[in-house]
């Protein structure tokens, strides 16, 4: 592309606003809606982009792409009403940005199923669907009763006047977790939302909310509901000052730089591009036999832009002093290795500065780690110091990006893959160091002291499970989607899909393993709701060692290929949750599964 580069600043999302209630009210409460509306995100010059953002429904300019950050304390309950609003002035519902494949297993408001068993009633003509749009939210990485996780079957529709006779206005389970969830708090719903309620009783960290309605959550997120979530204080926390911008200092707050990266292609009108047909050489059929219903759903999707908080290629002034970077991977399917460097074309790119990691997904690390190239793989976070303390003013650094621009398998990039193109996606954003403005009295990265940290128990039983690529019945079709699955006591693979029988059914208290076999030629980011894990073992026989940034407590990890991937669970929780690949196309494509909580048996 020819987009010009580092012409915009980057924009850091501000504090997503909550509700004027009493100052004695124990919950932080929030309205928070999902709405259509124009966004600069090419730069300055270029057409406006149609997205989708959240912001709180009373502070029309608090919307956007990515949304502001819900900033949480440990152990401070938050209440969020999400309100669909994918309406347009006159009430009537806005049609979906993208094309939605009615063929895979979906939150279909039109009723019917499909996919195996075929009773396919599809809603839409075979030029598309253009019914209303179900949404649901989750926060990804929390610790929530399941009326509060954002099912995906709990999706619901906005409220509007033209909203088809016939149409489900909400999914199958948003009814009992309504009533569930109602009952316990004594507030009511109102049509077109779901309130949910975040305890927060969990380690301090970065979380995010991005949306999960089943088999459109590629397209929902693509369009641009994602945030940032903050979770702060208590004895998983350092004292504010050790790091830069503590959260009690909204001034020194500019230290302190969310980004969310993400990769997007774009029409020539600033339209969100994303594919209308599979990305399979001379595949033009249906993967539902005799179905007339063209398919849509490609096996991964790959942007040609680069974006950080909604923009592409932005820059950021700062100064010779440390910075924390609280960086999230939500790109729907690529895997991020980044590195700051002051040649980003170089022919061997070579690090300027070190990225030091204090934390991942769950929390801090026991110790921080040095990368020259840190691996985020999708809906990872890391939290990283980068110090730039001595660099001379007038230095440009760039963020480089050094993944795959396509299927990342494992490995390096030089050795065993193609890195991403140095003139495109391979390069995310540039920092221009200025002049010191304040004196930095921060902790070095390689001094600090992080929060004790308290592994979990050993575990009593291991699960097996099976990570699977499955082809389509159509011939010629190659292979069309992914599967998770079990692998039985004779070493077998064992399919499952969404819509089947639950087969995993762990005890509440009870610590367990759970061994991921990756039966296909790609690398999975395998997510689990509800909890955060460890990450024990992995390589062909399950007893290597996890790297030294996944020591931490995690819930996404990257699953290789003819591995066994071993992470130690523990949920305190009953209740129907999911696991899931977080490369958001093999997630809509059934490569998700539930999972219920139980009671131990008397
Ligand atoms: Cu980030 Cu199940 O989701
Ligand atoms: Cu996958």
């Amino acid at each position: 592309t020819t987009i010009p580069k580092y012409v915009t600043n980057l924009v850091v999302p501000g504090v997503m606003p909550r509700l004027e209630t009493s100052s004695r009210n124990p919950v932080d409460e929030y309205r928070i809606g999902v709405r259509q509306f124009r966004q600069q995100v090419l730069p300055p010059g270029y057409p406006t982009t149609a997205v989708w953002g959240y912001g709180s429904s009373a502070h029309p300019r608090s919307f956007g792409f990515p949304a502001c950050t819900i900033e949480a304390r440990v152990d401070r309950p938050v209440r969020v009403t999400w309100v669909n609003e994918l309406v347009d002035a006159n009430g009537r519902f806005l049609p979906h940005l993208l094309p939605v494949d009615p063929t895979l297993h979906w939150a279909n408001p039109g009723g019917g199923v499909v996919g195996r068993d075929r009773h396919v009633r599809f809603t839409s003509t075979p030029e598309g669907y253009t019914g209303p749009v179900p949404v649901v939210s989750h926060v990804h990485g929390a610790r929530v009763l399941e009326d509060g996780d954002g099912y995906p079957e709990a999706w619901y529709l906005p409220v509007a006047r033209n909203i088809p006779r016939g149409y489900a206005t909400v999914g199958s389970y948003y009814d009992e977790f309504h009533t569930r969830f109602a009952d316990r708090h004594k507030v009511r719903w109102r049509p077109g939302s779901a309130t949910f309620q975040y305890e927060n009783e969990q380690h301090a960290t970065a979380l995010w909310y991005h949306d999960h309605a089943l088999g459109l959550t590629r397209l929902n997120v693509y369009a641009g509901p994602v945030g940032l979530y903050l979770i702060r204080g208590g004895p998983s926390d350092l004292p504010a000052g050790v790091l830069p911008a503590p959260a009690s200092d909204p001034v020194s707050r500019r230290h302190e730089i969310p980004m969310i990266i993400q990769d997007r292609t774009f029409h020539r009108s600033g339209a969100l591009y994303y594919p209308d047909h599979p990305d399979i050489p001379g595949f033009a059929g249906p993967y539902i036999p005799d179905s007339d219903i063209p398919p849509i759903w490609t096996e991964t999707f790959l942007g040609n832009t680069m974006l950080v908080n909604g923009r592409t290629w932005p820059k950021l002034d700062v100064e010779p002093r440390r910075y924390r970077l609280r960086i999230l991977n939500a790109c729907n399917a690529r895997f991020l290795q980044l590195r700051i460097t002051a040649n980003p074309t170089a022919r061997r790119v070579t690090t300027a500065l070190p990225l030091w990691q204090m934390g991942g997904d769950g929390g801090f690390l026991p110790e921080p780690v040095e990368h020259e190239a840190l691996p985020v793989g999708n809906g990872e976070r890391v939290d990283v110091v980068v110090d730039f303390t001595g660099v001379p003013e007038g230095t440009e650094l760039y963020l480089v990006n050094e993944g795959p621009d396509g299927h990342y398998r494992g490995g390096e990039p030089g050795r065993d893959f193609e890195p991403a193109d140095q003139n495109t996606t391979g390069q995310v954003m540039k920092f221009v160091v200025g002049a010191r403005i304040e004196a930095d009295t921060t902790v070095p990265p390689d001094r600090l002291q992080l929060p004790t940290f308290t592994p979990l128990g050993p575990a009593k039983t291991t699960r097996r499970l099976s990570i699977n690529v499955v082809r389509s019945e159509v011939r010629g079709a190659g292979p069309v989607g992914h599967l998770l699955g079990q692998v039985d006591s004779d070493g077998r693979r064992v399919l499952r899909r969404w819509g089947e029988q639950v087969t995993e059914t762990p005890t509440v208290g009870v610590t367990e393993i759970w061994e991921f076999r990756n039966f296909t030629p790609y690398a999975h980011p395998i997510h689990i709701h509800h909890i955060q894990f460890q990450v024990i073992g992995r390589g062909p026989d399950g007893r290597q060692p996890p790297e030294s940034w996944e020591t931490g407590y995690k819930d996404v990890v990257m699953t290789f290929p003819g591995d066994r991937t071993r992470v130690k669970v523990r949920f305190d929780q009953v209740g129907r949750f999911v696991w899931h690949c977080h490369l958001l196309e093999h997630e809509d494509n059934e490569m998700m599964l539930p999972f219920i909580v139980g009671n131990p048996v008397q």
